[in-house]
């Protein structure tokens, strides 16, 4: 029992030993795969809940966040839009140098209209972002984002969908993750520095 655990150990040691050598012969290389493969964010084509077409470019200048959800979402999405709309309150002035774009995973019935009635109960720097189901796919894409729709009752569906609120610099590249989960000010002072 005991040489067969011994046996398991020295395989297993081999087995890593192995793997470390493989991961350092590959290291320049794959480092550079990285840098050119794993880039989220970038253009897209939408439009807003005024009906305006809007691109990345429209918000460069200054950071901003995305998040991706829909207006049927029963508790994740409203959660973190009032938490964006809290950490936006607490930037007070400078929020308007600032956008939220929600962007809808579920364009079939996230039109405009329903972007603009469902925005107005959160901070005006919220932007909603719908379009075709085509362009919002693209979008989805490019943030290396996740949506499903999933069927329920009747013909009526709900949408599963990537909850990472993305921090994008002004150059409108990724910069990390923003956990909303903090004391609205403690959020406000991490966007303050990208300003
Ligand atoms: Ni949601």
């Amino acid at each position: 029992m005991q040489r067969r655990v011994l046996l398991l150990l020295a395989i297993f040691v081999v087995g890593a030993a192995a793997i470390a050598a493989a991961t350092f012969a590959l290291l320049p290389g794959a480092q550079q795969r990285v840098a050119t493969t794993v880039a989220i964010g970038g253009p897209f084509q939408l439009v807003d809940q005024d009906g305006r077409k809007v691109t990345q470019g429209d918000y460069a200048g200054a950071p901003f966040l995305v998040f991706f959800g829909f207006t049927h979402c029963p508790d994740v999405c409203p959660t973190a839009l009032f938490d964006m709309s809290q950490a936006f309150e607490a930037l007070g002035p400078d929020a308007r140098k600032v956008a939220g774009l929600f962007i809808t995973v579920d364009p079939e019935r996230d039109t405009p209209e329903v972007m603009k009635n469902y925005l107005g109960s959160f901070h005006p720097s919220i932007r909603g972002l719908t379009g075709s189901p085509e362009e919002v796919a693209a979008a989805i894409k490019t943030y290396r984002a996740y949506a499903k729709k999933v069927p329920t009752q009747g013909s009526d569906y709900t949408m599963d969908h990537t909850a990472v609120v993305y921090l994008m610099g002004k150059d409108g590249v990724f910069v990390a993750p923003l956990n909303l989960k903090r004391p609205p000010a403690e959020v406000a002072a991490d966007l303050r520095k990208y300003l």
